[in-house]
């Protein structure tokens, strides 16, 4: 298949986004597949940082990697470079949807937890003042990740 561009939004860039774009590029290496894959945030705060402690703690703990991504801000022009953009929740979606030039890049744009619970509109929480929060996201893009894929394969 065609070599897909794949981008991740959260609001920081530190903590949801960054576990969503590790765990693909995992799955997609592991499948031998060549596909670019990228995260962003809404906001600055971050941008150049890595990923929070404990998003690369609980990457680390299932043998991913994330700790050498470094935060960006999501910028109107990812709406043309890549082929899907995923959104973690309604806000980050309706912050991207505002950058939206033309209904072609508005069908880029989904809610991520829409591949695992299609047209439920499901919200990844925000992990970040809640400790315990790291390892129920991690099992919720890791499930979406992989209804990514088989959809995909499968078309
Ligand atoms: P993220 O989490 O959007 O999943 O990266 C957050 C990180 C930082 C902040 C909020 C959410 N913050 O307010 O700085």
């Amino acid at each position: 298949m065609k070599k897909m561009k794949v981008l991740m939004v959260c609001l920081g860039n530190i903590c949801r986004s960054p576990l969503a774009e590790g765990i693909l590029k995992h799955k997609v290496a592991s499948r031998g597949l060549d596909w670019e894959v990228d995260s962003a945030g809404t906001g600055s705060w971050h941008v150049g940082n890595p990923p929070d402690e404990r998003s690369i703690a609980v990457a680390k703990k299932y043998g991913i990697d994330i700790s050498s991504q470094r935060a960006r801000q999501f910028r109107s022009e990812d709406l043309n470079h890549f082929d899907l953009v995923f959104a973690m929740d309604a806000s980050n979606y309706n912050n991207i949807k505002k950058h939206a030039t033309d209904s072609d890049q508005l069908n880029k744009l989904d809610l991520i937890l829409n591949e695992s619970y299609p047209g439920q509109n499901r919200t990844v929480p925000d992990p970040y003042w809640n400790d315990n929060g790291f390892e129920g996201v991690y099992e919720l893009l890791d499930h979406a990740c992989e209804a990514l894929l088989d959809r995909l394969l499968s078309a």
